[in-house]
């Protein structure tokens, strides 16, 4: 009989290897932002479209990768994170196995961006397939960018396993909240189909758990907190009385790490005791800090399973932390522990990490797989706090569970709720605030807490996308026939794209009528458009069409709102009247999202009149 057994191609090995690691779109969103953290960003924005399906992408400030790195990245077991055997059992960054990227370049289209605060210019990688297709040098700020496109597109069957959209969204929101909970120092915004979802500013964690979790929590939490020398446990519980029917917002994180525990989570159920209903779950968001070496975070593909070298004695000090705290606050009738006394003399404390398991480690697979041939280049920790920083920050403060509201809808997310949170913004700027153009570009308006500056392009592409987005659902934007109507003559796939375009143009206020010959008469436009110039406009907004590139799966009339909203906004460069000014400002405070651009750019900054005064020292 002839030998059957073959090694297997490489792309289909890493596929099958990308499978433990890479499981939907959330499996990536938490890879990506552990990355960013890892990499010291103070600012992490992660945008998708069509529930990751489409588009996963997570760009960040951190101190980003040469260009070697850069592709060395993807390298299977390539990581900065560790070097040697004794490295794992220090493990302060989330990553260490150098897989997530190798595995998400296996089952995607990847485009890479990455800028180190040294160097001059950054580097571009496009990969398909685990194979580069494209590296070049690119201009932009000090970080990374990394988009992961169509995910699965090489292997329908796993693309076939993918839930519904809001099912799939879900567990994104669900990965985002993990990490954005466990580093409140760290800008974190997450941007769905174009809406933004979550926008959370730098804070504490108990501003971060409001921002996140509601407002209804906010006088609600308990602060549990004990330290020892075997570990440390912060962190908040909710009172018994916001213990909810469904488990849900309850977070363990280790070390800051994320995990699941059903037995630690037992332990605060005990504290809890008879406090709540036996069919209700309190909330908790707990940090447990202990040395790396008590700890093997080995044990599952997705790091969210650990061990503890001594499971028992963790028990004990969840349990005692929360029940003190419980008490502390009153809630609990009585103090009836010892919390260190009890503690310091369980064995485990004076048990050092044995040599036993230190040699077990190192001949397991995990130790075995890392060569010094395949690990990426060291990257120094250089990048601190830019000083303009501190002193930025934007004005959205959503204190309301947008989480919850994503449990219900899937791209309408937070319309509604953003809506009445800018009323308020609103009715700051009155007919007489101040206002001033600087470099033709920006506007500076005065409000009460301090002053705003908005980008006066991207502020108008928000006004007119949202203007659209009325006219296609029933509003249409009048029409001003042209007097002397032009014609235009387009290249035929100009022209079966125009005739797809022209019902939903019509809305929009463009009356074309086709004349045959690939010819179109443009009997009327918006009145905005000046006339003389509409074929122009037309011509330009096609053009803007065609780059939105397909694997965005946006519709074909969102594509269309933004390529018209994108080439009619004004530009920066245009000096404004005062009066002028003042209708952006006001349309834009009138639009449901006026903080970002339908491509999630800032329309404005908020600069606060505190920390201005803290900056000059009063
Ligand atoms: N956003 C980023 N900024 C800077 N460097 C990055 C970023 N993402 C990845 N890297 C670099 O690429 C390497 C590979 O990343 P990858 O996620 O594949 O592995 P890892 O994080 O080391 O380990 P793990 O597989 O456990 O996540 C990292 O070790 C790091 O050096
Ligand atoms: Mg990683």
């Amino acid at each position: 009989m002839p030998d059957i057994i073959q090694l297997l191609p490489d792309n289909i090995a890493n596929q099958i290897a990308a499978g433990e690691v890479i499981q939907r779109p959330a499996s990536a969103v938490k890879e990506l932002l552990e990355n960013a953290v890892d990499a010291s960003a103070t600012e992490i924005k992660l945008v998708v479209n069509d529930a990751g399906k489409a588009l996963v992408q997570v760009i960040d400030n951190g101190k980003g990768m040469s260009e070697t790195d850069a592709r060395m990245s993807f390298e299977r077991h390539a990581t900065s994170k560790i070097r040697n055997i004794e490295d794992l059992f220090h493990i302060k960054t989330m990553g260490f196995r150098g897989e997530a990227l190798a595995s998400i370049a296996a089952v995607a289209q990847v485009e890479l961006k990455s800028k180190k605060e040294s160097e001059t210019t950054g580097t571009y990688i496009e990969i398909d397939n685990s194979v580069v297709k494209k590296q070049e040098p690119v201009a932009m700020e000090q970080g990374t960018s990394i988009a992961m496109k169509n995910l699965f597109f090489n292997v329908p069957a796993r693309r076939n396993f993918l839930k519904s959209n809001p099912s799939e969204l879900r567990h994104i929101v669900d990965e985002f909240i993990r990490v954005a909970m466990s580093f409140p120092d760290i800008f974190f915004s997450l941007t769905s189909n174009g809406q933004q979802v979550f926008h959370l500013d730098r804070g504490t964690l108990k501003q971060r758990i409001v921002q996140i979790l509601g407002n209804n929590y906010n006088a609600k939490l308990v602060s549990v907190q004990e330290h020892s020398d075997y570990m440390n446990i912060y962190g908040f519980v909710g009172k018994p009385e916001t213990a909810k029917k469904t488990r849900g917002d309850q977070y363990f994180f280790v070390n800051n790490r994320f995990i699941k525990s059903a037995y630690l989570n037992h332990a605060v159920m005990g504290a809890f005791d008879s406090m709540i209903a036996k069919d209700s779950f309190p909330m908790y968001t707990l940090f447990i800090d202990l040395d790396p070496a008590q700890l093997d975070i080995n044990v599952h593909p997705t790091k969210q399973e650990i061990k503890f070298e001594d499971e028992k004695i963790v028990y004990a000090f969840v349990q005692s932390a929360v029940k003190h705290a419980l008490a502390q606050f009153s809630i609990s009738p009585t103090l009836d522990f010892e919390l260190d006394s009890n503690i310091q003399h369980l064995d485990a404390i004076s048990k050092p990490f044995s040599e036993e398991k230190k040699s077990s480690v190192a001949s397991s697979s995990l130790y075995n797989t890392f060569t010094q041939k395949n690990q990426a280049h060291f990257i120094e920790n250089k990048s601190e706090l830019k000083h303009w920083r501190d002193f930025y920050e934007p004005v959205s403060k959503d204190q309301r569970p947008l989480k919850d509201n994503l449990r219900s809808s899937d791209e309408t997310v937070s319309n509604n709720n953003t809506q009445s949170l800018y009323t308020e913004k609103r009715q700051q700027i009155q007919d007489d605030t101040p206002m001033q153009q600087m470099h033709f570009a920006y506007i500076v308006v005065q409000n009460d807490a301090g002053f705003i500056v908005i980008h006066q392009q991207n502020a108008h592409e928000r006004i007119l996308y949202e203007r659209y987005m009325k006219a296609v659902d029933g509003k249409p934007i009048s029409i001003q026939q042209s007097l002397f109507p032009q014609t235009m003559e387009l290249a035929t796939a100009d022209v079966v794209l125009l005739n797809e375009l022209l019902p939903d143009l019509h809305y929009l206020g463009y009356h074309l009528e086709p004349f045959g010959n690939n010819t179109f008469v443009i009997q009327g436009t918006p009145a905005d458009v000046d006339q003389g110039n509409e074929k122009m406009a037309i011509e330009k907004m096609l053009e803007q069409y065609k780059h939105f590139s397909n694997d965005l799966k946006y519709s074909k009339r969102e594509k269309l709102l933004r390529s018209l909203a994108w080439q009619q906004a004004i530009k920066a460069g245009k000096q404004l009247s005062q009066k002028e000014m003042k209708s952006l400002v006001q349309d834009l405070f009138t639009c449901t999202m006026p903080n970002i651009t339908p491509n999630g750019k800032p329309t404005y900054t908020a600069f606060k009149k505190y920390e201005l005064d803290r900056m000059f020292g009063r």
